[in-house]
């Protein structure tokens, strides 16, 4: 299968993105043939210094190699490098109706608040059905709140077949409905807008800090305690095999067990878990032109595919003449 997916860089990953997006991207690049971008034509319309754009998009990169994502196996590459996409995003607006994008809910929920929205924000669906067709992807695996913006996308190629031919192949969501809601460290879903993330790579002292902070019920010690709806558990149980969760569940049930224990345990188990990614990440850090090199490669194969099938679309709808 052809997999695609984009991951904005509007801000360091977290433990929400690892758990519910990247691991999964990683995992699908094994058995498909696995198309993964930096979406940094999303990002703008949310992240206004350019600077810290850009710097986003390559701490991306380095973070998204350092966990695994293989160059050999998936084609890694940084949105904008591919001019094509933009064209095809034309050539699908003009078929697009407004009523279309007037519900999605990025714009929706904006408009609902009375903040200010762009046209950049009102179309970002569009540029995002272009990003799927444009390489003729077939399986989009994404969290749940992206599932409306596949749908438009399968719309927007479906009328554009209906009107010219049979250029677009219709993609199919992948909803990551097995990916965790990963907990924040208030206990609501992690979330760079909420304020409640660890990074991935943030410095292992700075994430006990966080960990050790977490709010907990007020439980004396000697009480039984209940793991399931604890965030604590729930974040030490990403990180550690059925056997660990299961010992420190009993530990909850049992009493006599202190919420400083699950949280000295989450932090080693977390620092042991990115360790091996930390240190892969450091050396890729120092060799800035290996990652320029893999985006480069990535964006000449992603581009190659971008150029025929925009070719395909434009002969269709007639602002090219038949090769
Ligand atoms: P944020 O909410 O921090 O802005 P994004 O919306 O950029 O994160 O999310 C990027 C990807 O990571 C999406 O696929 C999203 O579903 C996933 N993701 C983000 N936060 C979590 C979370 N707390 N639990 C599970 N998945 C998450
Ligand atoms: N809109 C997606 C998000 O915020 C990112 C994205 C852009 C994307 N283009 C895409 C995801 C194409 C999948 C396919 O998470």
């Amino acid at each position: 299968m052809r997999v695609l997916s984009g991951i904005q860089p509007t801000g360091r990953f977290h433990w929400g993105n690892y758990f519910g997006a990247i691991r999964q991207y990683i995992d699908l690049q094994h058995d498909n043939e696995a198309y993964y971008f930096i979406a940094n034509l999303h990002g703008l319309t949310t992240v206004r210094d350019g600077a810290v754009l850009w710097q986003n998009t390559m701490e991306a990169a380095l973070d998204l190699l350092a966990l695994g994502l293989d160059p050999n196996r998936a084609t890694l590459f940084v949105q904008s490098d591919i001019p094509e996409v933009c064209e095809l995003t034309w050539l699908l607006m003009t078929g697009t109706p407004l009523g279309l994008l007037e519900r999605c809910h990025a714009f929706k929920e904006k408009k609902a608040k009375g903040l200010p929205a762009d046209a950049g924000l009102f179309t970002y669906p569009v540029l995002m059905a272009a990003d799927i067709l444009a390489y003729d992807s077939q399986l989009v695996p994404v969290g749940e709140d992206q599932v409306q913006h596949i749908e438009v996308c399968r719309d927007l190629a479906g009328s554009f077949n209906f009107s010219f031919g049979e250029v677009f192949v219709l993609p199919q969501a992948k909803v990551m409905e097995n990916a965790a809601r990963v907990p924040g460290t208030d206990g609501e879903k992690m979330s760079k807008s909420y304020n409640n993330t660890i990074e991935i790579f943030e410095e292992p002292k700075s994430v006990r800090k966080k960990v050790m902070r977490m709010v907990t019920d007020s439980r004396p010690v000697e009480e039984p305690k209940i793991p399931e709806t604890d965030p604590l558990f729930q974040l030490y149980s990403l990180f550690v095999g059925d056997q660990q969760r299961e010992a420190m569940a009993a530990r909850y049930r049992a009493g006599g067990f202190g919420y400083g224990e699950v949280k000295k345990a989450l932090a080693e188990a977390a620092e042991g878990y990115f360790a091996e990614p930390r240190a892969r990440r450091l050396e890729l850090a120092a060799h800035p032109e290996r990652v320029r090199e893999i985006l480069g490669d990535g964006a000449q194969r992603a581009r190659a595919q971008a150029q025929r099938t925009l070719r395909r679309a434009q002969e269709a709808c007639g602002v090219k003449g038949r090769s």
